[in-house]
């Protein structure tokens, strides 16, 4: 290969590793840019840093590897290698050892900072509490102060600091939300705090980070951070009882849905469905997604959903039903009115 080919194969190589590198490094799921809230921006600035420390010394060792090969060898006068002049001994003891204290003691102190930084803010002051509860494979966001149950989405009011209290119903998972904050352990019979305060509007991705079973990839929420005025008029919205007697093709799926075991498993308040195992459903319509972030919460979506969630979520807990077409058609109407 003639050297002109290498430099272009080299070049595409080196251009293909920093698109990688980039498309890596600015997506919803990491922390590393854009980021949101205190958190992440504390790790974000802590990673770029250490990274910063690190290429600076790779490009030092590099160096003096580079001399040491190219370098002409020294002879004195009778031809004979000049073995220690007191050079090498002097460069070995800074290099060798005074140098990698230093890094490693700045290392070590930029690190104990953002901990204290990141402890501060889980044990300072928030606005209120949401209880969140991991399950395979969704998520449950209590609002005890504000009697709200729901599921994968979580709204929070902007620039505002909430204390999230993680908890599992299962097994060991982990609430992540990449653009906010740091990673905190679900752990059955456990509470692990940690604060998220969002500094600018928008939606965030969320995700479970621990390994959980054959639906870990599919456990994912949203985090809608809005205004406290978006935020309240949402929290009445959510308080609001569905219509005891609805009508029409509604009240036709009510009475399928209360009539259905859908009753063992999920809650819709103001009526005789007080199950715990599944999401709370009295307001499923305002969600985005369906199954934790696994498919878009349209009605076709939905009515597919409940007629074979296996075939969408392999392994999911929720039975497959036994509803005629007719009955699914209501069930979902009677769905799609719990906004
Ligand atoms: Cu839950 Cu991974």
């Amino acid at each position: 290969m003639s050297q002109k080919a290498r430099v272009i194969q080299g070049s595409a190589v080196l251009a293909a590793v920093l698109a990688l590198a980039d498309a890596a490094c600015s997506g919803p799921g990491t922390m590393t840019s854009n980021t949101a809230g205190q958190g992440a921006h504390r790790i974000s600035v802590l990673a770029v840093g250490m990274f910063a420390i690190a290429a600076f010394v790779f490009l030092v060792v590099i160096s003096f590897l580079a001399y040491g090969l190219f370098r002409r060898r020294r002879e004195s006068d009778d031809g004979k290698p000049i073995l220690n002049d007191g050079g090498g001994t002097r460069m070995v003891l800074f290099g060798g050892v005074a140098f990698p204290i230093v890094v490693l003691i700045v290392l070590f102190v930029i690190t104990l900072v953002a901990l204290e930084a990141q402890a501060r803010d889980d044990t300072g002051t928030h606005v209120f509490t949401v209880d969140v509860i991991a399950h395979r494979w969704w998520w449950e966001f209590q609002y005890p102060t504000q009697g709200i149950d729901t599921a994968n989405e979580l709204h929070i009011p902007t620039g505002q600091p909430v204390l999230m209290q993680v908890t599992s119903d299962d097994v060991i998972h982990s609430f992540w939300v990449p653009k906010l904050q740091r990673k905190v352990d679900a752990i059955p019979g456990r509470t692990n705090d940690v604060t998220l305060e969002a500094t600018a509007d928008g939606t965030y991705l969320g995700e479970c980070s621990e390994f959980c079973g054959l639906q870990h990839a599919h456990m994912q929420f949203h985090v809608i951070a809005e205004s406290a005025d978006a935020f309240n008029s949402w929290v009445a919205d959510q308080q609001r009882t569905p219509p005891a007697q609805p009508t029409g093709l509604v009240l036709a799926g009510q009475q399928v849905f209360l009539g259905s075991s859908c009753v063992y498993c999920h809650s819709v308040s103001g009526t005789t469905a007080t199950g715990t195992v599944g999401p709370n459903l009295t307001h499923v319509a305002s969600r985005t997604t369906l199954a934790a972030g696994t498919i878009p919460n349209t009605p076709q979506e939905l009515a597919a959903w409940i007629a074979n969630p296996q075939s969408i979520k392999p392994g999911t807990e929720m039975p497959a039903s036994d509803l005629t077409p007719t009955q699914l058609r209501e069930l979902v109407a009677y769905l799609e009115s719990l906004s």
